[in-house]
């Protein structure tokens, strides 16, 4: 990681008393600063509507570093030197009152007017807080600003662009982060390092070669604490608009002129706008009902805390989309995420073509079998290229066989992707964050299926999906293709 262009600045986390802060935002925050040694370059304030005063907010985001691993004295006194704490309310008036805070404790710090705001929000809360920030005054400064908006952005396509609209009255694009901690992961980034630093791939990268590509995103969690915000989005809007939606670009998408956000970021766009209309039909959405994972029994959807008993929402889908441009006119792609499914496994598999003859029809399991790579982005982050080789045995035999590499067994743990993002947005890199027209794209593409009305097929929990989706693959002759160590 590169600290050097951190230039110093205010970090507000709008939202701070919430388990985002408290699990995922303060524990990036804290290793990043220690590791790149970035102590004097930020100052933190939570703000949030719970009334708290520095010390009272100190003391939880230092029992939230001890859950998170780290505390003892250090952690104290990072707290007592880093952390601060201001309420704000529905009232426009009281982000009048952040910004002379935050003005204040510029002027303490002498700092430059560099400042960060970080909505760790509810959904439903965005538009109005980027109104009063921007009432405030405080969407510019002396230096800079910038705008971090964590997802869901939108439930459909005209609730995006209508968020849109409040983003831009207050804020310029070249202003806004929106998160996808998606992009965050090193195996997600890495899928363009892998396409564009190796040759080898890339000129097989396309409908000549590729017979079908599938991401499979599964889960063997249930929804746990989460009914509240789960039930009125389901699976299509928690995960595949964005999380699925994003690996895909990154699999489908041409190379960028250069490795910028904007040249990356319109290779994405591209992508999206290259998708045709999904078939509805080729769309199978479910739901999980009693089951067994791992020996233990989970809990069906409907049974769980705070789902309502008739509730259609969907835990699980998958679907058939296809890419109409000239690299991938033809090929199949196939995208399917669930909750309490068999295993947790985040993989991409490209399906190569079978070789056109079979020579080797008279060997035992003489047949001839595609190429497959496996790319997993958790949890053993690697990837496997199946080949067939001669097995040494006396009657000659083809045998498949993995070659594979390891992040772990390479380069030890990997960092945790909000690290990278908080990182991205202190040095200004808007690279692996989604812009405006992105986000419009992929909400034009579920918006007609999240308005079909489709119900969910029941699936037992610790399965691989609705019976229905096992089919889904079928009509190319293709099945979904995993490869679990
Ligand atoms: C979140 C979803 O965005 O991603 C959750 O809201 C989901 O429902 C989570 O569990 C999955 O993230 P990861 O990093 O654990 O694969």
């Amino acid at each position: 990681m590169n600290s050097e262009s951190v230039e110093r600045h205010v970090f507000v986390i709008i939202g701070a008393t919430g388990d985002l802060y408290r699990r995922k935002l303060l524990p990036a925050f804290y290793r990043l600063i220690n590791e790149l040694g970035l102590d004097d370059s930020c100052v933190l304030v939570g703000a949030a509507t719970t009334d708290l005063s520095d010390e009272e907010f100190r003391a939880m985001s230092n029992e939230a570093l001890t859950g998170a691993g780290h505390g003892g004295r250090s952690c104290d006194t990072w707290c007592e030197q880093v952390l601060y704490y201001h309420p704000v309310s529905r009232d426009p008036a009281s982000y009048v009152a952040l910004r002379a805070r935050i003005e204040d404790l510029e002027r303490q710090h002498g700092m430059d007017g560099n400042r960060i705001f970080y909505l760790a929000l509810p959904p439903g809360a965005f538009p109005s807080v980027i109104r009063s920030l921007g009432r405030a005054g405080l969407s510019t400064s002396v230096g800079w600003t910038r705008l971090v908006i964590e997802k869901p952005f939108g439930r459909d396509l005209a609730s995006a662009e209508s968020l849109n609209d409040v983003v831009h009255a207050h804020f310029d694009e070249s202003q806004v982060y929106r998160i996808d901690h998606y992009l965050g992961k090193q195996t997600v980034q890495n899928l363009l390092v892998f396409r564009f630093a190796n040759a080898l791939f890339e000129s097989a990268w396309n409908r000549d070669r590729v017979d079908n590509v599938q991401v499979t995103v599964a889960e063997d969690l249930g929804i746990g604490t989460r009914a509240g915000y789960y039930d009125g989005t389901g699976a299509l809007r928690d995960m595949v608009q964005n999380h699925l939606t994003q690996v895909l670009t990154l699999v489908a998408m041409e190379p960028p002129a250069r490795f910028d956000a904007e040249s990356i970021r319109n290779e994405k766009v591209k992508v999206l706008r290259s998708i045709a209309e999904i078939d509805r039909d080729a769309m199978v959405l479910g739901q999980y009902t009693a089951g067994s994972i791992d020996g233990g029994e989970a809990p069906g959807y409907l049974d769980e805390e705070g789902v309502p008993e008739d509730s259609t929402t969907e835990t699980f889908a998958a679907l058939r989309l296809s890419i109409d441009n000239w690299r991938w006119q033809g090929v199949p792609f196939y995208l399917r995420t669930g909750k309490r499914m068999e295993a947790r496994l985040t993989q991409v598999a490209v399906t190569f073509r079978e070789p056109p003859v079979g020579l080797f029809q008279t060997f035992e399991r003489g047949q001839r079998h595609s190429n497959v790579l496996l790319i997993t982005l958790q949890p053993d982050e690697g990837f496997d290229l199946m080949i067939d080789v001669k097995s040494p045995a006396e009657i000659p035999r083809l045998e498949r066989i993995p070659l594979d590499f390891r992040y772990e067994d390479a380069f030890g743990a990997i960092p945790d992707g909000y690290s990278t993002l908080i990182l991205d947005v202190m040095t200004g890199d808007q690279t692996l964050f989604v812009r405006s027209d992105e986000v419009e794209e992929s909400w034009r593409l579920y918006t007609p299926l999240l308005d079909a009305g489709l119900v969910p097929d029941p699936y037992p929990a610790g399965s691989w999906g609705p019976k229905r989706s096992d089919e889904l693959p079928a009509p190319g002759g293709d099945r979904w293709t995993i490869r679990r160590r």
